[in-house]
């Protein structure tokens, strides 16, 4: 058992947590002294378990060994990022936000000659192609432009090749007609025994980008943006930045959806737009 070395109040820290607390902020810096990717806002126990599985893949005993190689070998860097991002995505993921979106929003986008969407964080693009498939049974694709951004250039590049392996394929068809979908989830893919492609109808109309929502700025203004299951991962501050941003993106009218575990609740934005339907993530921005 390693002794104890340090006790903050109540908590007795290892040598290596100890260490850790020190080798952390200094990953942190370095990463962005080197190449501008800026975690320092991302919450710190995730942050640390990340740091962990990426030592863990790279062989390495220490942060400070970690820290080293990110910073000679940019291809390390790479898988670092890919570690970092925790890709995570499913169609039709929580089948009542999509059903509350076609319920709610669609009606009242109905008259909006064009749409601009903007999916902030949006992995390899499941949801991208859900939200898709939900304004194409609507009739409302053909005048949309769909933004599909994300700060991982691979899983942007997964997104645009739009294949997807075939064993969820099961799952999501329960989620599709769970989210109210009005025909076969098979009719908006091909299939080969171990992957799906999607429809080129579906691919057309989106616009895959690298943005990083910690740094980059509003890129347009926006109909609809759905940022959902990324800001769990940021402290306070950094959700504040984020939506201040998609506030600035939005147009008067204009539906933001987050994800089931995050809300707008005691936020400075709360009083600024309407909840769609209670206990959904689904809000209109009223001023
Ligand atoms: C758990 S996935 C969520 C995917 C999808 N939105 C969903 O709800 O299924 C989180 C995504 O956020 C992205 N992400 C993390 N930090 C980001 C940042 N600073 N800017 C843009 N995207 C970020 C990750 O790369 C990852 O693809």
């Amino acid at each position: 058992m390693p002794t104890p070395v340090k006790e903050s109040r109540h908590v007795h820290l290892t040598a290596t947590e100890a260490i850790e607390n020190v080798e952390l902020p200094l990953l942190l810096e370095a990463v962005y002294q080197r190449y501008g990717y800026d975690f320092r806002d991302y919450a710190p126990a995730s942050f640390k378990r990340r740091v962990h599985r990426a030592m863990n893949e790279e062989g390495l005993d220490t942060v400070s060994a970690l820290q080293d190689r990110i910073l000679h070998d940019p291809a390390c860097m790479v898988r670092f990022l890919d570690v970092l991002s925790v890709d995570f995505s499913a169609f039709f993921r929580d089948p009542a936000f999509y059903k509350t979106f076609r319920d709610q929003a669609v009606p009242l986008l109905r008259s909006a000659p064009r749409l601009r969407i903007w999916h902030a964080g949006c992995a390899a693009g499941e949801e991208v192609y859900s939200l898709a498939i939900v304004l194409h049974e609507e009739g409302l694709l053909e005048r949309s432009r769909i933004y599909a951004t994300d700060i991982n250039e691979k899983l942007l590049a997964l997104g645009r090749e739009a294949i997807f392996p075939i064993k969820h394929m099961r799952e999501y068809t329960t989620s599709y007609h769970q989210a109210g979908g009005r025909g076969e989830f098979s009719e908006y893919f091909t299939a080969s025994p171990e992957r799906v492609i999607m429809r080129d109808f579906l691919r057309q109309p989106i616009v895959w980008a690298a943005h990083n929502l910690v740094s980059d700025a509003s890129f347009n203004e926006f109909d609809v943006v759905l940022c959902r299951n990324v800001m769990i991962y940021f402290n306070r501050r950094l959700q504040d930045r984020v939506l201040q941003l998609i506030y600035d993106s939005l147009a008067i009218g204009g539906f933001l959806g987050l994800g089931r575990g995050e809300s707008l609740q005691c936020t400075a934005f709360e009083a600024r737009y309407a909840t769609l339907l209670p206990g959904q993530r689904l809000y209109r921005k009223t001023a």
